[in-house]
């Protein structure tokens, strides 16, 4: 292999050392591995037209089920209207600065007041991005001596959080409560050789899978062991409980949660996140986030935009309705025909299918170029080998007639690959995708 502008191996101790770059050069990680053939199809695929049910994909037509728009704000006129009148009045810098030094509004305290309202918490704090805030929340809520215990299906925020924890951390079984206590259990003995306490983190809805966390029973673990609960509510913001305030409310155990977290890429179709808790650790987390901190405020455009979101997802249930009524068509018409749909408890749709990778291939491309149906493939080392997941994410765009093409093109697919079509193609698409 040539390697470019590698430095002279040096020999000191007798150990060699290498290049930095060398295994960058050698090797580009477990889904780079598949940049050849899937870049730009696959994987960075890219979607044109305006935000909306039906875009185009590579100049054709395709019924979108890959954005998480889920009620169908992106592209609303009165939200277009408002971000663009947010957008001419105050551009994309202002305000300039972290929220501590010159970064803070009287529109971001607005903000934050009502989103804690509409999470039914007492106070909620900003965030400029969702990965970042709640990867600093948990550190910040954590000492050295404090021990987290966390689902092991976590999404990646989550994980690289605990990986900034210099403490110690136990990951229990996904959603298995019988798992939990028994690290629960482990998590005590230790915190009380420490001296420390305990974070417990799940999810509000697992994005990939679409469970919900099992926040109910977690809440009532309360009374046998003595931690805190933080949530990330990404899926479930705005698309469960009866106001739409996420997994908690659904539950009937937002009171039980202690660190309540939303992004506003998903639900509220936009940029930023926010936490929100009791007024005293909101108060401790305004001065300890490092992610706030030490970055710039979310800019106002944004905070604008989600002050009109927010009052959308308030005042218009009618979003929720018909995002519903999609989520309860598609479900059940992939299982009146026979689709594994795995246990789902939220919009988030997965439909299992068995399968190698390049038959996987093989049928996403059949599934665009001749159904014109886009949604997002996922396989190992996601998901078990031999498994092919497509997931399905319904809006309130969609309609009744999309989910009907779908689950025909759905069936159509699926006799593809069950007779051995997809297989035999794989091999050709596999060259044509430039594989050797
Ligand atoms: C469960 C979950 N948490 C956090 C995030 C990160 O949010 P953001 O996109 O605002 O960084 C995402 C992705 O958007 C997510 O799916």
């Amino acid at each position: 292999m040539l390697i470019k502008n590698i430095a002279q191996p040096t020999t000191r101790n007798e150990i060699c050392m290498k290049d930095l770059f060398e295994k960058i050069y050698r090797d580009k990680g477990p889904l780079g591995k598949w940049a050849s053939q899937a870049e730009g199809y696959f994987v960075f695929p890219k979607l044109e037209g305006e935000i909306s049910n039906r875009m185009k994909f590579q100049g054709k037509d395709v019924i979108t089920w890959s954005i998480n728009d889920y009620l169908g704000l992106a592209n609303h006129p009165e939200v277009r209207k408002v971000d663009a009148e947010a957008a001419a009045k105050y551009g994309s810098a202002y305000p300039m600065g972290a929220r501590m030094m010159s970064g803070h509004t009287e529109l971001h305290e607005q903000l934050q007041q009502e989103l804690a309202q509409f999470v039914n918490k007492e106070a909620a704090y900003l965030l400029n991005f969702g990965y970042q805030g709640i990867l600093s929340t948990i550190d910040a809520l954590v000492a050295k001596d404090d021990i987290i215990v966390y689902d092991v299906d976590a999404h990646a925020c989550i994980i690289d959080g605990v990986r900034l924890h210099m403490g110690k951390r136990f990951t229990y079984k996904h959603n298995d409560i019988d798992s939990l206590e028994k690290n629960l259990d482990r998590a005590t003995k230790m915190a009380e050789q420490t001296g420390g306490g305990i974070l417990v983190i799940s999810e509000g809805v697992f994005g990939m899978r679409g469970e919900q966390g099992r926040l109910k029973e977690i809440v009532e673990l309360k009374k046998k062991f003595n931690f805190r609960f933080l949530v990330d509510d990404a899926h479930g913001f705005g698309t469960l409980g009866k106001t739409g305030a996420g997994a908690g409310e659904e539950q009937g155990v937002q009171d039980g949660i202690d660190v309540y977290f939303a992004t506003f890429a998903k639900s509220m179709a936009s940029t930023g996140a926010f936490i929100a808790a009791d007024q005293e650790i909101i108060d401790y987390l305004k001065y300890n986030l490092r992610s706030q901190m030490f970055a710039k405020s979310l800019q106002m455009q944004l905070v604008i935009g989600a002050l009109k979101r927010l009052e959308m997802l308030r005042t218009m249930p009618e979003l929720k309705e018909k995002l519903w009524e999609n989520v309860n068509a598609l479900q059940s018409g992939l299982k009146d025909r026979g689709f594994d749909i795995g246990t789902t408890q939220s919009c988030v749709t997965p439909v299992y299918l068995k399968g190698s990778i390049p038959e996987a291939m093989a049928l996403v491309k059949d599934l665009r170029e001749n159904y014109g149906i886009f949604c997002s493939i996922v396989v190992y080392p996601v998901i078990p080998k031999g498994l092919i997941l497509l997931r399905m994410i319904p809006t309130a765009t969609h309609t009744l007639e999309d989910v009907q093409i779908t689950l025909d093109a759905f069936s159509a697919i699926r006799d593809r690959l069950n007779n051995g079509t997809y297989r035999k193609i794989s091999a050709a698409i596999m060259a044509a995708m430039g594989d050797k």
